[in-house]
Parts: structure tokens; sequence; C-alpha cells
């Protein structure tokens, strides 16, 4: 391990991508929002030595779980643990390296959390007891809280809308703002009923929300949209719901019985409780959950998909500013929306309901190279606007990038090393080689390895995902671009001394590649490091260009990316 890097820079950072909802199966589109985004930098973090826990887990309860529990027969928590299970397995399949993927229905310490959490701000006033419309099905006897409802959206007239929010626009909707409402239940026009429920005043955290958004990092579009927000004016949201999967509302009331906390107001809660959760499997000890979530100590990050914004933006903002104790987020980082592009078709929304979607579940089990949709989904990343996955288009740039550009690079540098400067006994070494015998163009190339890692750093820390990856490749292509120039495979037959230059040089910048890669592509990277003999928990950020490879073992790597051939799953 290399110690010396690590030491006196131990960042603590807490994590967290979004709570996927545990109804569905992952798609491509939930890939590029947040997870990899968040696994790139975590990754990073870890590599630069900092102290990390990367908290995920399902989100079981509300609406969404019910229905699709009623429409598969079976019961919302058996609902949740069976996608909740099929999510894991595809994140592991994507590498995405939490510390841990629970559950808001399994979790032990969520739902004493949430309550505690919701006791908190009811004991300090700011939770108000008050009667309100709800749409209801007179045919169920049922009330019809966000998803249980659809219609037109009465901000921007968008058609077939969830109950809850506007896919188009992205404004919460409510009895009010929701025309021509129809019971998903029963298909009938919904009626409205007075029910009595919790509400938290978003307006009394008005300037809290404008405090946090003043000093917190955030992308633009992310910026630009929450000021609409708060332009538009804070309302009063109800933080219970009449519905029966949830978590019980924890008061002494005859009004909440039967009544859960909305399932927004427990979510974000499950960044907390799933740290409590890490706390006590490495620990033993929850409580040490403060050292995360109640330290100045810590950053807290969380990166979500655009749809997300206004309840971590907004919501849970005002909900932490009232809670007090618990660490506001340093930055929100937001994906914008991933469309599809099948050849020869329109570009359309990802859509679970309409199966337009590419699944996670479908590349890995046709054996699509997982390092390379992580590498495709960050090249095309929506971080500043909505992208669109073309199936074609990935394999193109596998094979043109990935298969022929580097690996070519790695593969054919390493065999002609291993061929031409193989040892008489034992490993063949990394060449030794004369300084006398470096000149500008080397002194230049390895300035440019310098400057790559400057560059990528900047970029990374910046959460410029995209930009970090391309010049990263931009140096991969610079490494061939010198190879190419240096010629070893002419200047061997007249000056092996010379050529030895050159190939440790180039093996120098393809070990750099594989730290530099390491956060995007684990895979290819511990292909590209096990090379110079080297593990992935051994290597840190640093040695791009402080670790030696002069004198190390070389092996040839296993091929980093075979050309994709068959057809791949359509959009
Ligand atoms: O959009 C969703 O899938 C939500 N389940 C995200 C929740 S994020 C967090 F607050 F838990
Ligand atoms: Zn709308």
């Amino acid at each position: 391990m290399n110690t010396d890097k690590r030491q006196g820079s131990r960042r603590k950072v807490l994590i967290t991508a979004g709570l996927p909802y545990s109804n569905g199966r992952l798609h491509v589109g939930h890939l590029a929002g947040a997870y990899i985004p968040a696994d790139i930098y975590v990754r990073y973090l870890r590599l630069t030595g900092a102290d990390v826990r990367f908290v995920c887990g399902s989100d079981d309860h509300g609406v969404a779980i019910m229905l699709s529990a009623e429409k598969e027969g079976k019961t919302p928590a058996e609902v949740a643990n069976f996608y909740r299970e099929k999510q894991a397995q595809d994140f592991k399949a994507l590498g995405i390296s939490f510390d841990i993927y629970s559950g808001t229905s399994i979790n032990p310490y969520h739902a004493k959390a949430s309550q505690d959490f919701f006791r908190s701000l009811y004991d300090k006033g700011y939770l108000e007891k008050g009667s309100t419309r709800q749409f209801y099905d007179e045919a169920r006897s049922a009330f019809l809280p966000d998803r249980y409802v659809k219609g037109t959206c009465g901000f921007c007239g968008t058609r077939d809308q969830n109950g809850d929010q506007c896919e188009s626009c992205g404004k919460v909707l409510d009895v009010d703002s929701l025309k021509d409402a129809t019971s998903v239940l029963s298909g009938e026009p919904a009626a409205i009923k007075d029910t009595v429920h919790w509400f938290l005043d978003l307006a009394r955290f008005k300037s809290e929300v404008e405090a946090w958004l003043s000093t917190a990092v955030l992308r633009d579009h992310t910026r630009a949209y929450v000021n609409g927000l708060l332009s538009t004016g804070l309302v009063k949201r109800a933080m219970t719901r009449d519905i029966s999967w949830g978590i019980p509302v924890p008061l002494e009331d005859k009004d909440a019985l039967g009544k859960v906390l909305y399932v927004w107001f427990d979510a974000p809660i499950g960044y907390v409780s799933n740290t409590m959760a890490v706390c006590a499997e490495r620990e033993g000890d929850p409580s040490k959950v403060d050292e995360w979530w109640r330290s100045p100590e810590t950053e807290v990050l969380h990166f979500i998909g655009e749809d997300n914004t206004i309840f971590h933006c907004v919501i849970w903002i005002a909900m932490l500013s009232a809670e007090g104790t618990l660490t506001l987020p340093k930055a929100v980082i937001v994906n914008q929306y991933l469309n599809l592009q099948a050849p020869g078709e329109d570009v359309q929304k990802i859509s679970k309901s309409r199966g337009t979607a590419v699944w996670v579940g479908d590349l890995v089990s046709e054996g699509v190279p997982l390092d390379s949709i992580r590498y495709y989904l960050t090249a095309i990343a929506p971080e500043r606007a909505r992208s669109v996955y073309k199936p074609d288009d990935f394999v193109l740039r596998h094979n043109g990038e990935l298969a022929d550009a580097l690996g070519n690079l790695v593969n054919r540098i390493t065999s002609f090393t291993l061929k031409y400067c193989a040892s008489e006994s034992g490993p063949t070494l990394v060449p030794y080689y004369d300084k006398a015998l470096v000149f500008e163009p080397d002194r230049a190339f390895t300035a440019a390895l310098e400057d790559t890692v400057t560059t990528v750093t900047k970029e990374l820390e910046a959460f410029n995902f995209k930009a970090a990856l391309e010049r990263t490749m931009e140096f991969a292509r610079q490494c061939t671009r010198y190879v190419d120039e240096k010629a070893p495979w002419t200047t061997r037959k007249t000056d092996m001394e010379a050529t030895k230059v050159t190939l440790t040089f180039c093996l120098r910048a393809i070990h750099g590649l594989g730290v530099l890669l390491s956060p995007f592509m684990p895979t290819a990277a511990a292909k590209i490091l096990a090379a110079f003999g080297r593990l992935p928990e051994e290597v840190a950020w640093g040695d791009v260009v402080e670790f030696e490879v002069v004198g190390r073992p070389l092996s040839q790597p296993e091929i980093l990316f075979q050309k994709i051939v068959a057809e791949l799953p359509a959009a």
C-alpha cells in the first residue's frame, strides 16, 4: 500500500445515490443519472485516501410499491424484497461499490430514525395538523394520494401524469394542480374528500434554503431550477398519507391512526439509517452515525437524477433545517434524463410503463462488457443537458475507442516489451534505461502525463466526469502518437538502448492510465495494473506519476476489451 500518499488527507466524505423504488428493475437511465457518477467519485476519493462511505438502498414505501403489489398479486413487502435483490445484483455486476445496499422496509434502524425525525419536527411545532382535500375513489373507498391518480398537469398541460409529480415540468402535483384526475385503482374519475394530515410549511424555511443554496455545490441547471421554485413560492406539504404500507405516524392522536409517513419524508432519512447500518456492521455501533451526519468534519454529497431535485434541494433541506442536528449536503449532483434511440427510430423517453428501456439485467445476461457500459454512459453523461443512449453508437465506441485504441495500445506495448526485453532468467522487468538517452519528446511525454493527472483531478473534484474521462482518453491517444513517432519496432534493430527509453516511458504511461481509469472502468484498469504485478487495493491516485515502474516484473495483461460482433438488445 502506498501509505505515504494516503496520509494527511483523510477527508471524510459521505456519499449517497438516490434510493430507487423497489418496484422495478434498473435501466441505463438509472445508471447514468446517479449511480455511475457517484461510483466514479467514490472510487476516485478512495484512491486519494479519503475516508468514504457510499450509502444506498431501495426506497420501499409509498404508493408506487403498493400499485406494483396490486398488479403482481403480491404483498408490498414481497415486491420490495424481490426487486431490491435484483437491483443489488445489477449494481454489483456494474461494479457500483456501495458500502451498503439495504432497503427502507428492512433496515432495522430506519422506522425509528424516521419516526424520531418526525417527532422532533412535531415537538418543535413545525408539523401542523390540518384538514385537506384529497382525491378519493368512491368505488374502492380509498384515498388516492400520489400515483393512485393520473391526470393532466395544471402547470404545463402534459397529459397522463402521475398524481405526485409531473414528468415534464418536474412540479409537485396535488388536488389543485392535477386536472381531470382518474383513479388508477378503478379507472373512474376521482372524487375529492376531506382528510386530516400533518403539514410542513416549506415557506418557513425559505431563508434556510436560500442560505444553503448560496454555498452548496450545484450544477447551473439545478441552481436555476431551484431558484425558479423559490421564486414561485414555497407551500405547505403534507408529510403523512392515508395508505396502509409505510411507517406509522408516531403521534398519540386518534387522527393519526392508520396513517403513515409520506414516502418522500422517510426516503431521504434512509441515507441516515443506512449509514447507521454501515456503522453497526463495520464498528458494531450504529451511534457512530454521528461521525458522519453530526460532525462538521464530514462532507455529505448526494447524487440524484433530475426528477428528484425538488425533494433534495428544497424539501430535504427544509426538513434538515427544521431537525437541526444533521449536516446539510455540501453538494447535490444532478444528472438530467437519458433518452433512447434505437437504429432507424426516433429518440424516445425511457419509460418503465411503456417498456422502452435498456435493462441492466439484459445487458448482464447478454454478456455486454460492463466496463464499456460504464464508459459509454460517462462519455454521453447528461451532466448539463439531456442526452441519448444509442445501442449502435455504444458498439462503435466500444470497438473503436476501447478495443482498438486503448486495448491495442496496452497489448502491443506489453507484448513487444516481453518479446524484445525478455530476461534470460526470471520474470521480464520493465526495462532500466540510460537517463542520458532521454530527450525532449520523452520529457514532453512525461509532462503530458503530469498535466493529465492534474486536469483529471480538477475535473473530478468539480464533478465533471465526462470531461475527466475525455482527458484521460486523450492521454491514451497521446501515448499512441508518442509510440508511433518513436517507432520502437524500427529502432530495436539498431538501437536497443534508445528503444528501452521508449518502452519504459510508454509502460509508465500505461500504468498511469491504469490508475486514471480505475474510477471509470475498474475491471479493465485492474487488468492493466495486474500487468505490473499490482492489485487495485494497493494503488493510490498519486501513483499516476509517483509510482516507479522501472524494474517491476511485467506480464501480459488479459485482453482488455473483446470486440463486439453480436447485436445488442435494442432499445
Ligand atoms: O425517484 C425515486 O426512485 C425515489 N425513490 C428516489 C428517492 S431518493 C431518496 F430520497 F431516498
Ligand atoms: Zn407539468
